[in-house]
């Protein structure tokens, strides 16, 4: 261990307030002092600074500068209209310059399924399908469509990658082509407490969570992915979650319309089901496409309805998203703003004892995907169907579970 080192990460910790941690490094033992103090190292404090003072604004939407989004339906575009989208879309996809992404980092958390999400098995057919199988499934249908084998890249997390690696493996990726498949991980944020001050967990270390899902552009290029995609060819990418069984990842009529409309994003949207559903809405602000989530979006504007009855900030978000290789790469090199989660986190006082908060005591940082949507003039929104397009598995019980999906899912490919 260097003197050296070590005296700068002292510097490090006093200039940024975090004396308990220097208290902390006095339990420890040469090894675990080491194991500690390269992982301070590898923290931007600036950034870090940066993060808790946003804590203390309040994020306030100017509905002055928000309007509604235009869009276009696709049960109204007439057949000759969807016919030519299509064949546009088809020269992309057959030709091998499509790829699908899916954001696997989270967990199952509000699921109560130990394990990654895609992991989770729905109970359909009496068998039961894994969710990350049901997302092979509409790959491989698109495969025999158009001929191709489309790559696959699923982004994981530092808590779930190797449990994520481990489940395909063990089903032999579902008989999805192996070279195909590529898995990539997500950075990841420090937690911070409410008065600004980094926590330590059991092992030791800072903790540390997954940075969200607009982390996703930056993984790609810093792992490589990125790289892939280019040396593949692709020209198109398709993000996407991974917990949505009726999600169409190849849809042409999509891609063609982006490429009709000369955009290099775009996305499909469902009508909301009601003011309260816990999706987010595409408006445009500031003259810009953007999608206000769910947690942020004022009261007043998610129940304000236009003169034909239909709710203003109506076009929900539903995570498929359209982007071109360069749109990819553009926002892989823009920051983008967090968000701010009140989090129940347990962690290790000075004297390594461990506390376990009875309340939310720390803040947990997450980039949105869609924030990427401002960097563009425009996006072309392509409005799907609830029955055909959005049957998500997030809560345990209720609205949007898997008794919810799996009724959607059976209904569909009956
Ligand atoms: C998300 C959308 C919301 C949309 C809704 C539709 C965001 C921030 N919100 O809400 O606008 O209306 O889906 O179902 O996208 N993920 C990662 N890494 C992370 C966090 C999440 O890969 O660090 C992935 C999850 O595995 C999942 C997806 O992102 O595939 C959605 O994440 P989740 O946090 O569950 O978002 P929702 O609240 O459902």
């Amino acid at each position: 261990m260097s003197v050296e080192k070590t005296q700068q990460v002292l510097e490090l910790l006093k200039q940024y307030k975090q004396d308990h941690i220097i208290n902390f490094m006095n339990t420890l033992n040469d090894e675990e002092k080491e194991l500690l103090e390269n992982q301070i190292l590898s923290i931007d404090f600036n950034q870090l600074t940066e993060l808790y003072d946003s804590t203390k604004r309040k994020c306030e939407i100017k509905e002055s500068k928000i309007e509604a989004i235009q869009y276009f339906d696709k049960q109204k575009l007439g057949n000759s209209k969807k016919m030519q989208l299509d064949d546009l879309g088809e020269r992309i996809v057959s030709t091998g310059k499509y790829a699908v992404v899916t954001m696997a980092g989270g967990q199952g958390s509000r699921l109560e399924h130990p394990g990654p999400k895609g992991t989770f098995r729905l109970d359909v057919y009496g068998k039961g399908k894994y969710l990350f199988e049901i997302l092979i499934d509409n790959l491989k249908e698109a495969n025999k469509k158009y001929g191709v084998v489309i790559p696959w890249y699923i982004m994981t997390s530092k808590e779930n990658h190797e449990e994520t690696k481990n489940f395909l493996e063990k089903h032999a990726y579902f008989g999805y082509d192996r070279n195909s498949v590529i898995l990539f991980q997500q950075g990841e944020l420090p937690l911070i407490d409410y008065n600004g001050k980094l926590l330590i967990g059991k092992n030791k270390l800072i903790k540390l969570a997954s940075d969200g899902n607009g982390g996703t552009f930056t993984s790609l290029r810093t792992t490589g992915a990125l790289a892939d995609m280019k040396e593949r060819g692709i020209e198109w990418v398709f993000i996407g979650g991974v917990d949505n069984v009726l999600l169409k990842m190849v849809d042409t009529t999509l891609l063609g319309l982006a490429i009709e409309q000369k955009v290099e994003i775009a996305s499909k949207s469902i009508p909301k089901a009601n003011p309260q559903e816990k999706v987010g809405v595409f408006c445009k602000m500031n003259g810009h496409p953007k999608v206000i989530e769910y947690t942020e979006l004022p009261e007043k504007m998610a129940e304000e309805v236009t003169s034909d009855g239909e709710l203003k900030y109506g076009e929900s978000h539903i995570m498929c998203n359209l982007f071109t290789i360069d749109a990819v790469e553009k926002i892989s090199k823009e920051p983008l703003m967090y968000h701010q989660a009140k989090k129940k986190n347990s962690y290790l006082d000075e004297t390594g004892r461990e506390i376990i908060p009875q309340e939310a005591n720390a803040y947990k940082f997450e980039a949105f995907i869609f924030d990427a949507f401002p960097f563009f003039d425009n996006i072309a929104i392509l409005r799907g169907k609830r029955e055909e397009d959005f049957a998500p598995v997030k809560n345990k019980e209720g609205v949007d579970s898997p008794k919810t999906a799996k009724e959607l899912y059976e209904k569909y490919w009956n």
